[in-house]
This record gives C-alpha cells, structure tokens and sequence, in this order.
C-alpha cells in the first residue's frame, strides 16, 4: 500500500539528512509503529506519506514515496486527501466547525462527496469510534479523549485507505490513550485499513502492532516484527525493557506474555525496598495547608494539605484537567493560589 524507495530527506538548512536511504514496503491493513528518539525524524518520515514534507516543510526528498501506486511528490497533498488522512497530536488546533457532526462532514464537504452518502458516513464514523453520544457537542468542550476520536473521524470519513498518527496521545492521560488507541487498532481489525503511528506509549499498541520501523539518529530505518525490531533497538516498552535485561525469548510483548516468565524471576530476586513500607525520608520540607487553587468559578486545586519530606519522590496523578499544573505552580509559588499557606524549611 505504501511504498519508500530508496527515501532520503534534508530540511532547509540542514547540512545533513534527516532521512536516509529508506527502503520499505507497507501491506495494506497493517498497523506499523513508528519509533525512535525524539528528533530521529518520526515526524517527517509520516509528513512524507501524504507529501506535506517536502512540499509544505521545504527541503529536499529523493527517491520515491508512493501510496497506492501514486507518487506523492507529484500529487499535491490535497489530491491525497481521500487516500491519505492525517491526525496530529493536537486534535484542537485542527478543528474548523464547532460542533462534531459538522466537523466530521467537513472534510467530506471539501471533496464535493454527495449530501446523502455524506450523512450516511457521519453516522458510520460516530459509531465506529464510539462517539455518537457527542454528535451535538461542541467540540471545545469535550475531553482531549474525544477530541482526538473527533479528529480521527473527521479523517475518517473521507474513507482514506491509509491513516497516519502523528502520536495522537501525546496530549492525553492513560485513560483517553487508551479509548484512542483501542479505536485506532479496532479501524485496523474491522476495517482492514492500512495505519502508520508515531508513538511513545508502545506497551499500548506494539502488541497489536504488525511492523515497527524504528529510525535511528542518522536517519536510518530498521522495520520488521515488532519482537524482532524491538528485541535488537534500544527502545521499547518497559515490558520489552524487563524481558531483555532478564534475558526471556521471545521477549514479551504484553503483561500477559510476560507473567509466564514472572515467577522465575520472583523467585530470584531479593525483595524490593520499595514496596511501600519503607519510613519517608527525611525532615518535612515543604508544608501546604488548604491549597486552593481557582481559575474562575472552576475549582482546580480544593483545600489540599501535603507534607513533602526532603529527599521524597512525590508522583502528582490525574486525569487531564484534573488539576495537576495548577497544584504544582501553587506549590511553587508563581502560580495562583486562591487560599491556603505554602511554608518552605530551609
Ligand atoms: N521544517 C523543518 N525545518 C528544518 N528542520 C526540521 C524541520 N522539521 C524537522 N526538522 C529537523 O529534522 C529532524 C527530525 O525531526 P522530526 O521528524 O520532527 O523528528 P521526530 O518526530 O522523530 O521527533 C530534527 O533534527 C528536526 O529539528
Ligand atoms: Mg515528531
């Protein structure tokens, strides 16, 4: 479905290439992970696929990408569209209606589609991604979870047979990650189609995942198997992590396949000093007394008491706007702080 020949990509006023010598082939209904370090070129390796990069990003790309048999450097991206749809990581930005009908027959509107055939896929896309309910909302208003399935659907509906994300999760808490993701891996299954996705929470996906391309500093590319690709590169899930430091083949993929090695390595191993019982550290450091934090008539922060002692590790957790930023810029004493008292011990 998708092929890269012999890719190579320098940005403007790079002196060297972002991508090398790219050479892969991409069956159709295959979801493929894009991995590697930040800057490896994840992004631009996807931004190739529907010919935003070079043609919107400048530079240079040689050899050939084509999609379907269509070399995307001589289709302009538009011409793309009902081939290629692309989700970002900020499904927000993206958005051109208010409310989640009209965004999803947007992109439709554009290709001239039929209004019958139109409204028939709406109501197709809003059940596929579980988002039905929402229909009327305006989409400022949903959670970043459902702003991303909106976004999804948005590309959706215009029946691509490809679907590139951008780490569509970057944005979110664990629990709309997953609502994502278990759409994303559900258009795969059920609908056969053809999806490439750049993403850092691989535990939640690479189970699922057919190839993983991981791109190395130098541009380069090894694809192949997830187990293969990720038991050889130096990133991966820390179920991957635990699988090769305990040296299990296969290495795991899943929690699943790694608890029939777990009792093994239970047994080997002395108990760990941090299961709970361990006394906090030392003298407290930092008290806070009925931290309020409001923006508004919203109450972010309600009445929190906390004692930090030094050398402690706090882990600050919730879902998205929860509270968290505002809570720890109210610790710190830049942010607001409607109430309370936050005392320091030097
Ligand atoms: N439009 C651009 N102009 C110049 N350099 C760019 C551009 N886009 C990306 N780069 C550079 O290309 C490299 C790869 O970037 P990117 O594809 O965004 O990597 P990733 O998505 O893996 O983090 C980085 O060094 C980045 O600075
Ligand atoms: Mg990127």
């Amino acid at each position: 479905m998708i092929r890269f020949e012999d890719v190579g990509v320098t940005h403007p006023e790079r002196s060297r290439p972002t991508l090398c010598e790219i050479d892969l082939s991409i069956p159709e209904g295959e979801l493929v992970l894009v991995t590697g370090p930040t800057g490896a070129g994840k992004s631009t390796l996807l931004g190739t696929i529907n010919g935003h990069v070079p043609r919107f990003t400048g530079g240079t790309l040689t050899g050939q990408v084509t999609v379907h048999g269509r070399d995307t450097a001589a289709n302009p991206t538009r011409a793309m569209a009902d081939l290629v749809g692309v989700v970002s990581q900020d499904p927000a930005a993206g958005f051109v209606t208010d409310v989640v009908e009209d965004e999803l027959a947007y992109g439709m509107e554009q290709l001239g589609v039929a209004p019958g055939v139109m409204r028939q896929r709406v109501e197709e896309t809003l059940d596929l991604l579980g988002i039905a309910h929402l229909r009327r909302r305006t989409v400022a208003t949903l959670s970043g979870g459902e702003q991303q399935r909106v976004a999804i659907g948005a590309v959706l509906t215009a029946h691509p047979r490809v679907l590139v994300l951008d780490e569509p999760t970057s944005a979110l808490d664990p629990t709309a990650s997953e609502e994502v993701l278990a759409a994303i891996t559900r258009l795969v299954h059920d609908l056969g189609m053809t999806v490439m996705v750049a993403e850092h929470r691989l535990e939640r996906v690479v189970q699922y995942a057919d190839m993983v391309i991981d791109l190395d500093r130098c541009g380069a590319a090894t694809a192949g198997p997830p187990r293969t690709v990720l038991s050889a590169s130096g990133v991966g899930p820390p179920v991957v992590m635990l699988g090769r430091l305990a040296g299990w083949e296969p290495v795991p993929l899943s929690i699943r396949e790694a608890r029939r090695h777990a009792p093994v390595l239970r047994a080997r191993l002395p108990r760990s000093p941090g299961d709970g019982s361990a006394a906090a550290t030392g003298p407290v450091l930092l008290t806070a007394r009925g931290v309020t934090v409001t923006h508004g008539s919203t109450v972010a922060v309600r009445s929190l008491d906390l004692d930090i002692a030094s050398g402690e590790v706090v882990a600050v957790m919730g879902r998205n706007g929860s509270g968290k930023t505002s809570l720890l810029w109210a610790l710190q004493g830049s942010g607001r702080r409607s109430r309370g008292s936050v005392a320091v011990d030097r």
